[in-house]
């Protein structure tokens, strides 16, 4: 019998209408446009609107997803995120009911911004083993929501949004099939990226928490440099898995975290930063949307064509990290409306 493959079919994003820049943080916060440049490459991030949520952004980014592929349904919605509609129940099987899909396979995948790779990975093999024929894979997440109103460092960072790939069963021969997957974790870094308060071992005190302890927290320095040593390793055992040479890869759709993370990784690989695709500018680091949302912004504006040799990587909170290469296949994107909004070409 054959091994049936997972074949990615379908692509779409979406980040919400409303634009924060550089220069409306810094007329809040003590930053500048030019440490929020020189520092991490973003100039502008999207965060929602008061009472808007993950779930809002993961609908319009499957929408999308299933419009490029001309299909109305799917097995299964397998959502990455960190920031769910509620801490209790998940929050795939709501959007999925909201896509029209009642009887889907849903569920949600936690691993902060390696998130999506995991639900790519969890929904492989779910494809391949038979139990579903088709799925949407989503990362969405809402980090404006849990951000504290005075770090400086974090709300110049983050942004919300959401991207999903439509995945359906294949021929393990086609262009687009997920092939080697690196994954990942390394939980004595817990506390290099958390939110204290609010599970289980802060609440079984009984105890109200700090205020400061219900906002997300990260230890920078060590982050970064972790970030790029996982990922550069996890991106070059993916090449060698999946038969190719780091210098074979076309693109590289990477977390994006900081725009020095890609430069350092591009130097450790001995590749030019020009196969790591980037809107890090516009969206900031958007979490488990960010790399979808990487690959659609870089199949609407051309880096990205049907042929190129591709891997994807994430790293964060855990700390987890995972990658995953593929041929992209022959896809067309349904138009974003920010990116048509903004004058950005298909
Ligand atoms: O998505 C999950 C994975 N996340 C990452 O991979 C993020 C990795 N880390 C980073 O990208 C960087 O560490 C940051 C962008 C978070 C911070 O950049 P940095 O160059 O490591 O800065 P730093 O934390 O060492 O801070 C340097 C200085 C400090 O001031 P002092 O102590 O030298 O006086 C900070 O207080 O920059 C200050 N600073 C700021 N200044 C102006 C920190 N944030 C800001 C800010 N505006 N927004």
């Amino acid at each position: 019998m054959v091994t049936p493959a997972a074949v990615v079919c379908g692509i779409g994003g979406h980040v919400p209408e409303r634009v924060v820049t550089n220069d409306e943080l810094s007329s809040m916060l003590d930053t500048s446009d030019e440490w929020i440049r020189t520092r991490t490459g973003i100039r502008t991030r999207h965060v929602v609107e008061p009472g808007g949520s993950t779930g809002d952004l993961a609908v319009r980014a499957s929408e999308a997803a299933l419009r490029s592929c001309g299909r109305r349904a799917v097995d299964a919605v397998v959502l990455a995120t960190s920031t769910p509609d509620r801490p209790c129940p998940a929050t795939a099987p709501e959007v999925a009911s909201r896509l029209g899909l009642n009887a889907a396979v849903a569920f949600d995948v936690a691993a902060v911004c390696a998130g999506f790779v995991y639900a790519l990975a969890t929904t492989s093999s779910m494809i391949t083993s038979g139990i579903v024929d088709s799925a949407l894979v989503v990362g969405a997440d809402t980090f404006s929501t849990i951000l504290a109103p005075t770090d400086r460092t974090t709300r110049a960072i983050f942004g919300d949004g959401a991207g999903a790939l439509v995945l359906r069963k294949g021929q393990r021969e086609e262009r687009g099939v997920l092939g080697e997957f690196d994954l990942g974790s390394d939980g004595t870094g817990v506390d290099l990226i958390t939110v204290p308060a609010g599970g289980s071992r802060q609440r079984s005190t009984g105890s109200a928490p700090d205020e400061t302890e219900t906002y997300f927290t990260m230890q920078g320095k060590p982050v970064f440099v972790e970030a790029v040593k996982r990922m550069s390793g996890s991106v070059t055992a993916v090449a060698a898995r999946q038969g190719w040479g780091v210098a074979d890869v076309d693109q590289f759709a990477v977390h994006q975290a900081n725009a020095r993370i890609l430069a350092a990784m591009a130097e450790n690989l001995g590749v030019p930063v020009e196969r790591f695709a980037r809107n890090i500018e516009r969206v900031g680091n958007t979490v488990a949307a960010s790399i979808p949302l990487a690959l659609r912004d870089a199949v609407d504006g051309g880096s990205l064509s049907a042929g190129d040799r591709v891997v994807l990587s994430g790293f964060g909170g855990g700390l987890a990290w995972g990658s995953v290469g593929l041929v992209w296949p022959d896809l067309t994107p349904a138009e974003s409306e920010e990116n048509r909004a903004e004058g950005i070409p298909r």
